[in-house]
């Protein structure tokens, strides 16, 4: 089953969204297999978004993401990783359309409540940034056979 890598920002948690937002991704039938918070550093950080190094926003970026606790988040689901894409919405919470994270919770780019991995490639090398294999939990629920048929 596919996985994927969510965090929740620093903005999110200091906002008390993260209840909120977990809870979006439970009741849409996706599995929390692994969940821990964390505050990011510097290393951490550039490892998370090297494809960013160098840009105009990063140091920005940096001071944001490391600026206080995350809740990093590994769901698995069918197709989750586009999914989670589409439920956070837009980068820029101005495009983000109403019912999606980004879109109900956030203003501006560099306040933006949440990440979530782009593709099944970042999924499985952010994951690994955040999660030993013994963090990761494979298990079944009851409602498996609710969701899939
Ligand atoms: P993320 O990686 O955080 O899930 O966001 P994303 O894929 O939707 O967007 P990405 O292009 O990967 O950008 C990473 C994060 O950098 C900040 N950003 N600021 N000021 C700007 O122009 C700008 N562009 C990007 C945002 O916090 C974005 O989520
Ligand atoms: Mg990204």
């Amino acid at each position: 089953m596919e996985r994927t890598y969510v965090m929740i920002k620093p903005d999110g948690v200091q906002r008390n969204l993260a209840g909120e937002i977990i809870t979006r991704f439970e009741k849409k039938g996706f599995k929390i297999v692994g969940l821990k918070l964390l505050q990011l550093n510097r290393a951490i950080a550039e490892k998370h978004y090297a494809e960013h190094v160098g840009k105009g926003f990063f140091e920005g970026l940096v001071e944001y993401i490391t600026s206080g606790p995350v809740v990093a988040i590994v769901l698995e689901g069918k197709d989750v990783v586009a999914t989670v894409r589409a439920m956070n919405g837009a980068t820029n919470p101005a495009n983000a359309a109403p019912g999606t994270v980004r879109g109900d919770y956030a203003i501006e780019v560099g306040r933006n409540v949440i990440h979530a991995s782009d593709s099944v490639e970042s999924a499985a090398r952010e994951i690994a940034i955040y999660f030993s294999p013994e963090e990761l939990v494979s298990y079944n629920k009851a409602a498996d056979s609710w969701l899939y048929e």
